[in-house]
């Protein structure tokens, strides 16, 4: 089956998709994007990643590219023709086609959205997992991280980084020693106390749907929760950590730079939140169809 893109509000080969020269999105990284994971022929989490696109959007003061029943429609049209039964939809909106100029183009300008989806091996969350590792690097980002923007220059750097020193994610850290969050994953620890940790929502880092998702998973289970900073070296000192996406799901880390995170292997309570989380994922994509 070939791969069909949406532009602009044509489907369209894949390889003949395109986008204007003067697209600010491609300029100036004007644009926001999503990317929902598709399991099972359904669409996981799909009105939180809708309502993010919403806010991103709105803070940028880009205007939806159209309403929410035919972003719907537009989604799974592209999960059909693509034949996706596990993988991801990626969306992306900029504030549409202008000559180039810094300030915002006229209040007509349309904005711009394409779409792809991609098919992906089908990921069981309950088969045996190796850890991660983890490198750590300043955060070196602007202050609006709560806005999904398209805008990825320090986090591409901060994933080149880790894989060049042979680790899978970057914890970026702030100005105070604290990890804010990955290059494209939020980051948890669980303390030697038992205590699940992750950083609160602030303008610091993206409010992952994963991390929303299993938040509210931790509280059904019974896992004590505080959101909150921590430190590299309370991260060094824990007894598991792992990160969250849409893509990685939940993915247990086994080291930070060069320190081993409890035994070396997967923690349980990870494993715990990992199993419970491909149930949502199950039961997430059942309810969209
Ligand atoms: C910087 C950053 N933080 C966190 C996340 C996790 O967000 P979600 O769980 O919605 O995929 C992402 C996902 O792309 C990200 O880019």
């Amino acid at each position: 089956m070939s791969r069909i893109a949406y532009v602009n509000g044509a489907y369209v080969p894949h390889r003949e998709a395109q986008v204007h020269v003067e697209d600010r999105g491609y300029q100036f990284a004007d644009a926001v994007y999503e990317v929902i994971a598709v399991r099972g022929g359904g669409l996981v989490d799909e009105a939180g990643h809708l309502a993010r696109l919403k806010r991103s959007l709105a803070e940028l003061r880009i205007r939806a590219p159209m309403r929410d029943t035919a972003l719907r429609h537009v989604i799974r049209e592209m999960v059909a023709r693509n034949g996706v039964r596990d993988g991801i939809v990626y969306m992306q909106v900029s504030r549409g086609v202008a000559r180039r100029d810094h300030p915002f183009p006229a209040a007509a300008t349309k904005p711009a959205i394409v779409m792809t989806a991609r098919r992906m091996p089908r990921f069981d969350l309950r088969a045996p997992v190796t850890g991660i590792k983890i490198l750590t690097v300043p955060d070196i980002r602007w202050q609006r991280c709560d806005i999904k923007s398209v805008s990825l220059l320090p986090n591409i750097l901060a994933k080149q980084q880790a894989r060049e020193a042979g680790a899978y994610e970057a914890w970026q850290v702030d100005a105070d020693g604290r990890v804010t969050e990955g290059a494209s994953t939020n980051a948890w620890i669980v303390t030697k106390a038992g205590e699940l940790v992750t950083r609160s929502a602030s303008n610091a880092i993206l409010n992952g749907i994963t991390r929303l998702a299993l938040i509210a998973i931790a509280a059904k289970l019974g896992v004590r929760l505080v959101e909150r900073s921590f430190t590299v070296a309370e991260a060094k000192e824990a007894r598991e950590a792992f990160i969250t996406s849409a893509t990685s799901f939940v993915l247990p880390v086994v080291q930070v730079d060069d320190r081993v995170i409890g035994n070396g292997e997967p923690g349980s309570i990870s494993l715990q939140l990992r199993e419970a989380y491909a149930d949502h994922m199950d039961e997430a994509a059942r309810r969209s169809a």
